[in-house]
């Protein structure tokens, strides 16, 4: 059992987007029972103390310096709680990076998360944040999260069905935001792989692979889903990101049948029976940001939804690029873009 709280620590270097932000005290913890132990601590001392539990902040802008307690989980560890010829249950710390459980999974032949190859983050936040692409979410493979409140250290288990999940939504943000820390996470996963490639340009990727449809292999997908990412999202070791900024807006058929008549390019795909889900990094290059800065802050050149830290800029710098593209995407189509990326 091990925990490390740091007092005054510096956040640079658990932020993607490379912020300079302080926190008042950091605390990372490996298990259940240090964590309890450290929140004991900590409620001692400090009453009503404000904390904040991040993953590898691959999804926070931090707009100025936390005056409470960052948590950061280490509870690592996977272990295989049942098995059918079907498929497996798999609990996964939360304080696992999530990738690394993705290639695991893969390499034992665990399968379902192959299409969420490369996302940054951790295996708690995933569950949190409900991460997708190419038209899998993380919710798809989740069976049960496991928890700490923050405020009594009691422990609690969600199943899939209570989480609350939506595109890029959860229970965790929203009715129970900062109230838990996320322990565990439980994967339910096949055994026989199905690749999903429904979603546009996945076939023609892995044709353009020289690979065939017929005989793909989930890592052979790995490597495609890993190739597509490169290639349109920037490296936050080479420039300070969180991945898509904005949420891909969801609207009525009838505005988006509107907005057909006047932009027909315009890409769309089906949401729900009534709704129909818009592409932010098309409206955003269409109101003519992609590439564009705003002082140290930029939109990216290869993929509009993409915020960059050009160098040195604050978590108000981005927040300003940030409000400048949403009200001109707001003139030009008369869409309210919502950030995906938490601003603390
Ligand atoms: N597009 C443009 N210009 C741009 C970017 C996109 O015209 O600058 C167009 C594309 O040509 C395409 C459409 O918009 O027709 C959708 O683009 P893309 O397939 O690249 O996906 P996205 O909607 O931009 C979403 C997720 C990504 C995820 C990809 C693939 C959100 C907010 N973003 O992006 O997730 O990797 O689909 O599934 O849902 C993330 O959440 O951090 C993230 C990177």
């Amino acid at each position: 059992m091990h925990t490390e709280l740091i007092y005054d620590a510096s956040l640079l270097e658990h932020n993607t987007f490379g912020i300079e932000a302080k926190a008042r005290m950091l605390l990372t913890y490996d298990s259940e029972s240090a964590l309890c132990a450290a929140l004991d601590d900590i409620h001692r001392q400090y009453k009503d103390i404000p904390m904040l539990h991040i993953g590898c902040g691959s999804n926070l802008l931090f707009l100025g310096d936390y005056p409470g307690v960052v948590l950061k989980s280490a509870i690592k560890g996977i272990q295989l709680l049942d098995e059918s010829p079907d498929s497996v249950l798999v609990e996964v710390g939360a304080g696992e990076v999530c990738d690394d459980f993705i290639a695991h999974a893969i390499a034992v032949g665990w399968y379902g998360m192959e299409n969420l190859s490369l996302i940054p983050g951790q295996v708690g936040a995933a569950a949190v944040q409900n991460i997708g692409a190419y038209g899998v979410e993380v919710c798809d493979v989740i069976h049960e999260v496991r928890g700490i409140s923050l405020q009594d250290g009691s422990a609690r288990r969600w199943k899939r069905d209570e989480c609350g999940y939506g595109y890029r939504q959860s229970i965790f943000k929203t009715d129970l935001f900062g109230k838990y820390a996320i322990t565990h996470v439980t994967f339910l996963l096949s055994k026989h792989f199905d690749p999903k490639l429904q979603y546009g340009g996945l076939v023609k990727a892995v044709g353009e692979a020289g690979l065939s449809e017929e005989t793909l292999t989930a890592e052979e997908l790995r490597q495609v889903i890993i190739g597509i990412r490169r290639a349109k999202l920037p490296d936050p070791k080479d420039q300070g990101n969180a991945g898509s900024f904005f949420k891909n807006p969801i609207v009525t058929k009838e505005k988006a049948e509107q907005l057909l008549t006047e932009f027909p390019t315009m890409p769309y795909y089906p949401a729900d029976n009534e709704r129909v889900k818009l592409a932010a990094g098309w409206l955003i290059e269409q109101a003519g940001w992609k590439g564009k800065s705003l002082g140290p802050a930029a939109v990216h050149d290869r993929q509009a939804l993409v915020l960059v830290n050009k160098g040195g800029a604050s978590g108000s710098d981005i927040q300003k690029l940030c409000e400048a593209v949403r009200k001109d995407v707001g003139e030009r189509f008369g869409i309210e873009l919502s950030p995906e990326v938490n601003m603390i």
